[in-house]
């Protein structure tokens, strides 16, 4: 069944909401459980599909995964994974399955992970995934819509990544942890959720350390066993509510914001003219009797203007009086959301250059990677098609903050990575209606 959100916008936000884990630390975490023999517990555990679809795939492998959703925890036990081959039906879900390879090499001296399509260098490109492995010493075949990695064991080298790809590193780290010998890997990622995964790992048993200069060392061990962690919270879910309050000019306090976390992010934030205050259990962000100011900025890896920030913080901008201007330098698509907010009444343009930063790896490709805002623009309701996970949030702040009514198809996105987000965006007065069809 369907399901879609009829919003009726014009609302100041108001109130509190608290923060759970980070979806792009939890599903990885669930995968590391499996280098363990034995059960393995997470806590502070996100209520969303994401979480749901990475229980299935442990499962399919044999995997007995408890998910308490109302206590946030989850308890996978290891030692009963009976397949390395993943089944075919997960094969759309590239980023989870490519990341059971560590395990299931170890396991098993063999891993099959289904792929759509064959080589995969496409548009969501596993390329730093499959020389790493090359480089551990696998043997990587694709055949049959699957790719068969195999190794006797694994043995530690050094890597250098083309760009600090974020699951590319957890991919390489946590097959590195029972490698033979030292790997080190260079240009790595080192977002807060790479540094969790660092720490399950750790308390799992193995020798990591970060360097200098984006670099992991990571000596191999003969053996991990289980851990009992925590996921951090999550910074994306953090930043997007703080979006949310400022550009209705609400305010919100959102307990578990972690400033360490979002210290870029609230940079760009008070930049643009929102404000925030910091307490020692959260953030409270407001914009009541403010007045939003345009910015240029450029997305980055860590400690850069996230990614996954940059949806949110494009429509504060349309609330901003000037010209903004965004470079995307992480993903080369990233604009196709800003159509729907075009249609709502925003004055969003889309460019080729390498607007308001330095040029990056898109340069002369084609991709439509900068954009540039004109505010401010009242926005009205609309009907809109949710394309991914986190433009479908940004539609739903833009339906939040709009005159009159929207309506939102495609929720599912939005709830594979948002826990409660319609309980939470009610909470702070918001009126959304959940329609099953
Ligand atoms: C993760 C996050 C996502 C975030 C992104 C960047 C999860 C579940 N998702 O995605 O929310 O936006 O990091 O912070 O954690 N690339 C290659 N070849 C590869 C791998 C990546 O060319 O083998 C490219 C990608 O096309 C992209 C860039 O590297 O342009 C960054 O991708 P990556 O950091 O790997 O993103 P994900 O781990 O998929």
């Amino acid at each position: 069944m369907a399901r879609k959100y009829i919003v009726e916008g014009g609302t100041n936000l108001q109130g509190e909401i608290t923060i759970r884990g980070a979806k792009n630390a939890v599903t990885k975490e669930m995968v590391a459980a499996l280098l363990a023999p034995g059960v393995s517990r997470l806590r502070n555990v996100p209520d969303i599909g994401d979480v749901d679809i990475t229980r299935r795939v442990l499962e399919s492998l044999g995997c007995g995964v408890r998910h308490d959703a109302a206590a946030g925890t989850l308890e996978i036990d290891g030692s009963t994974l009976s397949t390395p081959e993943v089944p075919a039906e997960y094969s759309g879900l590239n980023r989870i399955p490519i990341l059971m390879v560590g395990p299931l090499l170890h396991r098993f001296g063999r891993a099959v992970v289904p792929m759509m399509g064959g080589c995969g260098i496409g548009e969501r490109p596993i390329d730093f995934h499959l020389q790493g492995f090359e480089s551990l010493g696998a043997k990587v075949e694709y055949h049959d819509g699957a790719y068969h990695f195999s190794a006797e064991r694994l043995t530690g080298t050094r890597i250098t990544l083309p760009f600090p790809s974020v699951g590319a590193t957890e991919n390489l780290m946590m097959a590195a942890a029972l490698a033979h010998g030292t790997t080190e890997i260079r240009n790595a990622a080192i977002e807060p959720e790479i540094v969790d995964l660092a720490l399950l790992l750790q308390a799992m048993g193995a020798i990591i350390s970060q360097e200098t200069d984006r670099t992991w060392v990571i000596q191999g061990v003969d053996s991990l066993r289980p851990a009992d962690h925590r996921v951090l919270n999550d910074r994306i879910e953090a930043a997007s509510f703080a979006v949310s309050a400022v550009a209705t000019g609400g305010d919100v306090f959102i307990r578990g914001a972690d400033q360490l976390h979002l210290l870029t992010f609230l940079n760009w934030l008070r930049r643009a003219g929102g404000e925030f205050d910091v307490k020692p259990d959260g953030i409270r962000f407001y914009g009541r009797d403010r007045k939003l100011k345009s910015i240029a900025a450029e997305t980055g890896v860590h400690p850069g203007l996230m990614t996954d920030w940059q949806q949110p913080l494009v429509i504060l901008l349309t609330q901003a009086t000037g010209m903004s201007v965004i470079h995307e330098t992480v993903y080369e698509n990233r604009f196709g959301y800003v159509e729907a907010l075009n249609r709502m009444g925003a004055h969003i343009q889309v460019f080729d250059e390498c607007l308001g930063g330095k040029d990056c790896r898109f340069r002369h490709l084609g991709h439509r990677h900068s954009a540039v805002i004109l505010g401010p623009t009242p926005l009205r309701g609309a009907e809109m098609e949710i394309p991914d996970l986190r433009a479908g949030f940004s539609y739903l702040v833009a339906a939040v903050l709009a005159k009159g009514k929207s309506t939102l198809t495609g929720v599912r996105y939005i709830e594979r990575g948002y826990d409660h987000v319609v309980e939470k965006f009610r909470s702070l007065g918001a009126s959304i209606e959940v329609v099953e069809e």
